[in-house]
């Protein structure tokens, strides 16, 4: 066995303050997909993993490290095995894919090995005790945005919310997304209603009517392509005047998930420019300074010259941002341990000295919660000219103090001048069978109906003075409560059963 009795082991780092020239031998396991199509691919990180260990200054650590392909998949375990077999890591750098991750995070917390990962980043990973207990991700989850939508809607006061996703059920990138607005939002009493597209073509205009139904506020998660159709769907709808607020989530923004932009060159370009005054996306507060730059650079000259990478503006993204500042942060807990006379492999205390944490990342400040999570910075941006149709980021939200701020001087945010109510004044038809069957009627019957559902409007603003309506209320939600868990039941299960049978 390599773990040395806790006696014998601040003997030997005495020894090595004793000899001031002496070094500590760290070997370091990278697992990323070798495969190029990812964001995370080794390609990209290993420069970035480089670039950190020879600039991490005047050290005694002696840093050697070994890059094995995880394939995205079981094969992150057992590459993790097959090497421990001759000598087990000091330290794990990846996997991202969240199926990878989980047997080499559980294996991980059971060989005392810590674990730092731009990812997973899906939310079942916030439970850290027991399987994940030495996993660190240096890149905000998808939990951490579901906190930055809850901030939003409790800012507009919105209760109510349709999560729009496509289901790939392979690395379920858009599942593991949704999911982490579905965590954030249940712990609220928030109504969820889901709607999956199971593939590209599949029936938009009729899920987009199905959402019309249920919910004016819209979070979405699919292919800019997808999102594209989907706007237009909802354009012919009349969905896009100002009633209804789409959300996109698309965290990174790269051109390798398609050209997000309304503009496509084809006939539908003016239509979708005018539905995409009611999109608003969601993507990560990018931050950088001088030294940023620099690394950026580098990063450029060296995917350029040792590797097979062409696209320019794809190098830098969060990942290759979060591998780096992963070396840093690890780098700098286990100077700390070995200063307070501890072993290198006490993973515990390593760990412990990652989390709740701040330092100085390539790219800004990275602070790590006291569950070994990063906090999650994020923009919104929407578009504010409607004649050319251009964009900017109207705000932000910051994770450390959890404040959702609207930048200053926003023009033209709302149609209406302001947020639009997730519901309209009467209710949804679907909820309302009662008081507002009305719509779709003849022309003969407007003005009865016109007065009837005035008369109903009026009951139920007496009811909610009188503080009935409240309990009304309460009764709906807690049926559409139960409906909504059948469909977020098999969500959440498969979230965790997933884990368990990656395992
Ligand atoms: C650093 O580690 C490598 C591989 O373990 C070893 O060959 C090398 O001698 C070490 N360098 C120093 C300065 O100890
Ligand atoms: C996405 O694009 C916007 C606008 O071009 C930019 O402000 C933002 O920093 C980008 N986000 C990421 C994560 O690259
Ligand atoms: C997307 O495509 C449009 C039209 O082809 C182009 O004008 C725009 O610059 C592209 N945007 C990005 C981010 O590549
Ligand atoms: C880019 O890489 C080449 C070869 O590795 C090196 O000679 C050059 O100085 C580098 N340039 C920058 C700006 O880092
Ligand atoms: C790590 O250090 C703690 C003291 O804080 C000690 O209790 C524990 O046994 C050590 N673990 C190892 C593996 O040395
Ligand atoms: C996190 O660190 C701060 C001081 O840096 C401390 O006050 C706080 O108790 C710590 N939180 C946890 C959960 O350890
Ligand atoms: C929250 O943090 C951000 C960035 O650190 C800062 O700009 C903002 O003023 C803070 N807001 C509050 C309310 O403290």
């Amino acid at each position: 066995m390599r773990l040395v009795p806790a006696g014998r082991a601040c003997l030997f780092t005495t020894l090595l303050f004793l000899a001031p020239g002496s070094t500590v031998d760290i070997s370091v396991l990278v697992l990323l997909p070798v495969e190029s199509s990812y964001l995370f691919s080794m390609n990209r990180v290993k420069p970035a993993i480089d670039y950190a260990i020879q600039n991490l200054g005047q050290s005694r650590l002696n840093f050697s490290v070994q890059y094995v392909d995880s394939e995205c998949g079981n094969k992150a375990l057992f590459n993790l095995v097959d090497i421990s077999l001759l000598q087990k890591p000091d330290v794990i750098v990846g996997p991202v894919c969240d199926y990878a991750a989980a047997p080499v995070a559980r294996l991980a917390s059971h060989w005392n090995i810590p674990m730092v990962s731009a990812g997973p980043l899906a939310s079942g990973f916030t439970h850290k005790v027991p399987e994940y207990s030495y996993l660190t991700r240096v890149s905000p989850s998808y939990s951490k945005m579901g906190e930055m939508f809850l901030a939003m809607f409790q800012r507009y006061r919105w209760k109510r919310v349709a999560l729009l996703y496509a289901e790939d059920f392979e690395e379920r990138t858009c599942f593991f997304t949704m999911e982490g607005v579905h965590v954030a939002f249940s712990g609220e009493d928030y109504q969820m209603h889901s709607f999956v597209i199971y593939d590209q073509e599949d029936q938009l205009d009729h899920i987009v009517q199905q959402v019309r139904d249920h919910a004016r506020i819209v979070i979405m998660c699919a292919s800019s392509h997808s999102i594209r159709k989907i706007m237009l769907a909802a354009h012919r709808q009349g969905m896009t005047s100002g009633d209804y607020v789409f959300f996109n989530v698309e965290l990174f923004n790269s051109s390798l998930y398609g050209n997000g932009s309304w503009k496509q060159g084809d006939k539908f370009d003016l239509e979708a420019k005018e539905a995409y005054q009611s999109l608003q996306t969601v993507t990560l507060l990018r931050s950088a300074k001088p030294e940023f730059y620099k690394f950026a650079a580098d990063m450029r000259n060296r995917s350029r010259h040792h590797y097979d990478l062409t696209s320019e503006d794809d190098n830098v993204n969060m990942f290759v941002e979060g591998f780096h500042d992963a070396i840093l942060l690890y780098a700098k807990a286990l100077q700390e341990v070995l200063k307070q006379g501890y072993s290198k492999t006490n993973g515990s205390k390593i760990v412990q000295k990652m989390w709740n944490t701040t330092f100085e990342g390539i790219a800004g400040q990275v602070s790590i919660d006291a569950n070994g999570d990063r906090y999650g910075d994020f923009s919104v941006i929407a578009m504010t000219e409607p004649r050319t149709g251009t964009q900017e980021v109207i705000a932000d939200y910051y994770g450390l103090n959890g404040t959702f701020e609207v930048r200053p001087n926003v023009r033209l945010l709302w149609a209406n001048g302001m947020p639009p109510p997730d519901e309209p004044s009467c209710g949804f038809t679907k909820d309302h069978t009662a008081t507002c069957k009305s719509c779709g009627l003849g022309e003969s019957a407007v003005t009865g109906i016109v007065v009837g559902s005035l008369l109903g409007c009026a009951l139920l603003l007496a009811f909610y003075l009188f503080r009935k309506k409240y309990k009304i209320t309460i009764e709906r939600r807690a049926q559409m409560h139960e409906a909504d868990n059948g469909k977020h039941h098999h969500l959440r299960e498969d979230s965790v059963r997933s884990n368990l049978s990656a395992a």
